[in-house]
């Protein structure tokens, strides 16, 4: 069912450290798909922001002798600034450590509690504080988190628990709902086995005593909330949960996409929803689960000193050059390897050889046989171009990279074969002008669908491309998919190469 409007999110990071490239790729595939669904009509809301509460963060700010507060004023800047270095579109970013998201996130607590999903217990668990989360004996590998290697502290304190177990049969119903609930299959069914497997409650409140970096538990200002139950809230709160105006939310609850990383899809797939139906609200119509990037065959850490900023990318290819290489060969689905030698031949052969050199060659034609003016729209035998439908589809099933393929194997690399092989320059030389109108029209009608197709990926250059031809960026997307809207006689325009090629290391 089509609708107007399109609510999706990415992650909200951890502030303890500035963002890499991991970050940087959540928000591209987002940005991309927020763009996407713009450019079918739609009004979209995207949003990001920053988690900032916690032991994670108290700690560090601690560490930087540092109080919290200053701490993730300064490191939410560098969350904010990534937004706007990828030129994210993101139409609101959320701090947890807002008045707005306390405010929401406390009205969010009342209303579980009202509805009789939370209670007090004494309880005693080891502590993970890297995934600031409770672990059980099963879940440790020689007494270590497995993905922090440290041993996790022993917490013995009265908190209040989330009746997550009298959820159990509703997620269940959800999940048999709703077959495409969690993309991919293999994350869905994970959490599915998670769940029949038998569920446990989760204890939602730490002693302020012990950690003060919080929101306070309404009605008792001696616990704050757990971080990941007053983060999650997020999604709500950036909507305006709880304060005087409920308007967007009412518009655009249930949220259409979570998109999140393999590490946290439990947080999603299970705590997130049964926290929702507590509160009497909807679950969200989807969660995108994303892989997970390494450098070079190995985990970014810190201890490595292999963690790669999201500007390092920008420098060596350009930000269009970036967005366009990393959400095609680090695709949505599984984990993938950046390599910063390999992603250069790439640039080279896709984009400098490739798109480059096809708009450079068509237009320089045009110039040359047809003074820069469109040619009479002659029709010969269409080469192959992309379907929309077909292209729409891999983008709503997150397969940027199979969006970026299907441009590059279907438009881009073909029309630079059907110039050698039709030979413009031969065309004009033997004065088959009827011949040379047909393939010069074919060329740049190619071109402005691979504009409008790359646009969400590559905005600048989509921008550059449909202005060298004289096209109006607000069309709607029945006028843009459609072939032939090159009026002959339009004047088009030279422009610079758009993308020069790379400098040797
Ligand atoms: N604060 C929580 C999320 C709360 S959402 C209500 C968190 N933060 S995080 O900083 O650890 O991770 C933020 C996002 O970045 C997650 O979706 C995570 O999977 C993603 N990534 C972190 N490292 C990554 C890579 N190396 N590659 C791709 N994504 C990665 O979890």
């Amino acid at each position: 069912m089509r609708s107007d409007k399109f609510y999706l999110t990415t992650a909200i990071p951890y502030i303890n450290a500035p963002p890499h490239i991991g970050h940087a790729l959540e928000l591209l595939y987002a940005d991309v798909l927020a763009r996407h669904e713009r450019l079918l009509g739609k009004e979209v809301v995207f949003v990001t922001g920053t988690d900032e509460h916690g032991q994670k963060i108290a700690r560090q700010a601690e560490e930087a002798g540092k109080n919290p507060q200053d701490f993730s004023d300064e490191m939410a800047r560098v969350y904010q600034d990534l937004t706007k270095l990828l030129q994210a579109t993101n139409t609101d970013f959320i701090r947890t450590s807002e008045e707005r998201h306390r405010l929401g996130a406390q009205e969010f607590w009342r209303r579980v509690a009202r509805r009789g999903h939370i209670y007090k217990k004494l309880y005693s668990g080891l502590y993970c504080v890297g995934c600031e989360q409770f672990k059980t004996d099963k879940e440790l590998l020689d007494g270590k988190c497995p993905d922090h290697k440290t041993a996790p502290e022993l917490i013995e304190e009265e908190n209040y628990f989330f009746k997550l177990t009298s959820f159990q049969d509703d997620l269940k119903k959800l999940y048999a709902s709703n077959d495409k609930f969690v993309v991919p299959q293999d994350k869905f069914n994970e959490a599915i086995q998670l769940v029949n497997s038998g569920l446990e409650d989760v204890s939602i409140s730490r002693r302020a005593k012990r950690l003060s970096w919080g929101i306070p538990v309404p009605g008792d200002e001696s616990q704050v909330m757990y971080v990941w139950f007053d983060a999650l809230t997020n999604y709500l709160t950036v909507l305006g949960f709880g304060s005087e105006d409920e308007s967007l939310l009412k518009r655009f609850w249930p949220a259409d996409l979570h998109i999140v990383g393999k590490d946290i899809n439990r947080f999603h797939i299970v705590l997130w929803p049964a926290m929702l139906l507590a509160a009497g609200l909807e679950p969200p119509k989807q969660i995108g689960v994303h892989g997970w990037i390494t450098v070079d065959g190995q985990k970014m850490s810190k201890t490595v000193g292999n963690v790669v900023e999201p500007s390092e990318p920008i420098k060596l290819y350009g930000l269009e050059g970036m967005r366009y290489l990393f959400t095609r060969y680090l695709p949505f689905y599984g984990d993938s390897d950046f390599s910063p030698a390999r992603f250069a031949e790439l640039y080279e052969a896709d984009l400098s050889n490739g798109l480059g050199n096809l708009v450079n060659r068509v237009i320089s034609m045009v110039e040359k046989y047809r003074q820069g003016k469109v040619p009479a729209r002659v029709q010969i035998n269409p080469m192959p171009s992309v379907s929309w439908k077909e292209y729409c589809q891999t983008m709503e099933n997150l397969e940027f990279d199979k969006a970026l393929s299907l441009i590059w194997n279907g438009i881009v690399t073909p029309a630079n074969q059907y110039i050698d092989k039709t030979k413009p320059w031969a065309l004009s030389k033997e004065k088959k002008e009827e011949e040379l109108d047909g393939v010069l029209y074919l060329m740049l009608e190619s071109l402005r669908q691979i504009a409008w197709m790359i646009r969400p990926f590559m905005p600048e250059t989509s921008d550059k491309m449909l202005f060298q031809l004289k096209q109006d960026l607000n069309q709607k997307f029945e006028q843009y998919s459609s072939w032939g809207l090159l009026e002959p006689g339009t004047e088009i325009s030279v422009g610079s190469q758009l993308f020069p090629r790379l400098e040797k290391a």
